[in-house]
């Protein structure tokens, strides 16, 4: 039996989340798998978030497993060799003479790590490339005016670039998300960057039992592979950072880490924000597309008709993440 492949393009590059500055306190270490390798993610005493290579450059321990924080580097359980966020080796504790090699040059492998809205960010790139383009803040995600981000969290099997090419399939909407009309969509693209606002209506069911239909805003930002804002306006305002993480090629983390301005605790406000973020995660939500990621395959030569987003204008945007080409086609040549 031929095997299916179900999906042709590596594992893009750019900023990806891989946790939330808050939830990794001083002193934390972590093993994470992340870019289909295994890494260590940790916060040194002086507050700085690290994300290396989990296999110690030394003997090969996984430092995320008994590895330490020791002032501004994480220390390797086995020799207590020491390491900074950026790779450097600080402290080998029994070396008479510290390796000229280990001053020069990081010895652990690291990857650039930034953080805003509230998001731990780490640059990928398959040839180790510097980040090209920056992360952008939502200063609302850290803002004390601002209600205390609502997260969700999914894993399952498919990549980023079929999870934001959902975004442009404006056909998808009316029937697993049950909206009433096609958005018409606004598109922007400006490099590693593309902008769209859609309208449209959606049938809301209030929290009272009443069904109603209600004219909404959708404004999104994607920004590279991996991070995507969303804003949503119709009966409540909302922020959503959309984060899509690649564990290995054809496997993906989705974070939705929602927030909006505060509102008084119990008041039909808040309900119709609650039923915003479920509306947004259910069924009629990501939820409802899910199942169809987990199991599709990725047609490079779909069928499309006239009543059909502009698909082919968002591959070909998206295609510039990857350092391979979308079908690893420059792993091909170079293997000629
Ligand atoms: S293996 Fe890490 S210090 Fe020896
Ligand atoms: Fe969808």
């Amino acid at each position: 039996m031929p095997k299916v492949e179900r999906f042709p393009m590596p594992i893009p590059y750019g900023w990806f989340g891989v946790g939330y500055g808050a939830e990794l306190k001083v002193g934390d270490v972590r093993p994470v798998h992340y870019f289909g390798r295994d890494l260590v993610l940790f916060r040194n005493e002086s507050g700085e978030a690290g994300l290396l290579d989990a296999y110690c450059p030394h003997l090969g321990a996984h430092m995320g497993h008994g590895g330490q924080v020791e002032g501004d580097s994480l220390r390797c359980p086995f020799h207590h060799w020491a390491f900074r966020p950026d790779g450097f080796c600080s402290k080998i504790p029994y070396a008479k003479a510290f390796p000229p090699r280990a001053k020069r040059e990081p010895l652990a492998k690291s990857y650039p790590v930034t953080e805003s809205s509230g998001v731990i960010w780490a640059w990928y790139h398959p040839d180790d490339a510097a980040p090209m383009f920056d992360v952008i803040d939502y200063p609302e995600f850290t803002d004390p005016a601002f209600a205390e981000p609502v997260k969700r969290e999914w894993r399952f099997a498919s990549n980023p670039q079929e999870i934001a090419e959902n975004g442009v399939d404006v056909a998808h909407f009316a029937y697993v998300h049950a909206m009433d009309a096609v958005p018409e969509g606004e598109t922007d693209y400006d490099g590693v960057r593309r902008r769209s606002v859609a309208r449209g209506h959606r049938t809301i069911d209030l929290p009272t039992g009443e069904r109603k239909q209600l004219p909404y805003s959708v404004e999104t930002v994607q920004n590279g592979a991996g991070q995507k804002f969303t804003r949503l306006s119709g009966l409540v305002e909302l922020s959503l950072l959309v984060i899509a993480t690649p564990v290995e090629a054809d496997d993906v983390e989705l974070r939705f880490c929602f927030t909006h301005p505060k509102v008084e605790p119990g008041s039909p406000q808040e309900k119709a924000i609650e039923a915003a973020i479920e509306n947004t995660c259910g069924q009629k939500g990501v939820e409802g597309d899910i199942p169809i990621w987990h199991n599709k395959i990725h047609r490079a030569r779909p069928y499309l008709c006239d009543g059909d987003g502009p698909i082919l204008r968002f591959r070909r945007y998206f295609e510039q993440f990857y350092a391979d080409g979308p079908d690893g086609s420059r792993l091909v040549e170079a293997a000629e």
